[in-house]
């Protein structure tokens, strides 16, 4: 009997604007260069990943602030990787690597060990604000599981959003994890349901509820992201969601 394994459902929109066949192949060069292997894991520094970094600029400021940890990005859009690998082939940076693959897989891949990271971030998520989409959410019971168990004791999750629906829907499925422990914020996972429903983005009510005043400030660490500088132009501000694994 064929056992056949569901596709794994889409979490983002595009994965390359204009791109020649050269500048692909280019690349792929870089990228074996930058991809991250069990040396690099096993080096014993405190290690970050980053799930959907964008053009990896941040990653690139956080990683050349601290040079005492290692960093992982991931990102399947092209152009982004494109931006983080020329800046790398400029000033390269010891203590970065490169996944250029559906982050999620970076959990069962087998290169991470379990317990073994510092700190995981999903930094402006796409944000699919329609109920109908909401199962494209990276944010997912089984993904922040996995996350949970490849954290270390007292390792951090961020999850970042512009979109109080987001928020709301990451408190909601983080909330029932066993072992993580949300910090800041008061609300339960059952608050959230209902106030997820009246924070559908734009509907009015939804910040009120929760706020990010309720939530986590900007950590000491943080780099500004292009995805946080395009939603503040449209006047919309972060909400910082932080969780440490406790078990
Ligand atoms: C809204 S953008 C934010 C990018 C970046 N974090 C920032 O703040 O500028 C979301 C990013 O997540 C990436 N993404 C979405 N799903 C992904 C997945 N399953 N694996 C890796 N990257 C993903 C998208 O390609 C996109 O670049």
């Amino acid at each position: 009997m064929t056992v056949t394994h569901p596709r794994p459902i889409i979490t983002t929109g595009r994965l390359a604007t204009r791109m020649s066949e050269q500048e692909q192949a280019q690349l792929k060069d870089l990228l074996k260069t930058w991809a991250p292997d069990a040396t690099f894991v096993a080096e014993g520094k405190p290690l970050e990943v980053e799930l959907g970094m964008g053009n990896g600029m941040a990653l690139y400021e956080r990683a050349k602030a601290n040079p005492a940890m290692n960093f992982i990005g991931s990102e399947i859009y092209l152009n982004g990787l494109q931006t983080l690998l020329k800046a790398l082939q400029k000033n390269p940076l010891p203590n970065v690597r490169v996944y250029p693959e559906d982050a999620r897989t970076l959990f069962t891949s087998g290169l991470l060990q379990p317990e073994s990271l510092a700190r995981v971030l999903i930094l402006f998520p796409d944000p699919w604000p329609k109920s109908s989409h909401h199962k494209r959410r990276i944010v997912q019971p089984e993904l922040i599981e996995s996350i949970k168990q490849h954290l270390q004791k007292n390792g951090e999750l961020w999850v970042v959003s512009d979109w109080p629906s987001y928020a709301y829907h990451t408190i909601a499925t983080l909330y029932p994890i066993k072992g993580l422990q949300l910090e800041q914020t008061v609300r339960k996972a059952a608050d959230c349901k209902p106030s997820a429903r009246l924070a559908e983005d734009g509907a009015p009510g939804g910040e009120a509820a929760l706020g990010p005043q309720l939530l986590m400030q900007a950590p000491v660490w943080w780099q500004t992201t292009k995805y946080q500088e395009k939603a503040q132009i449209a006047g919309r501000n972060p909400w910082f969601i932080k969780a440490i694994k406790t078990s």
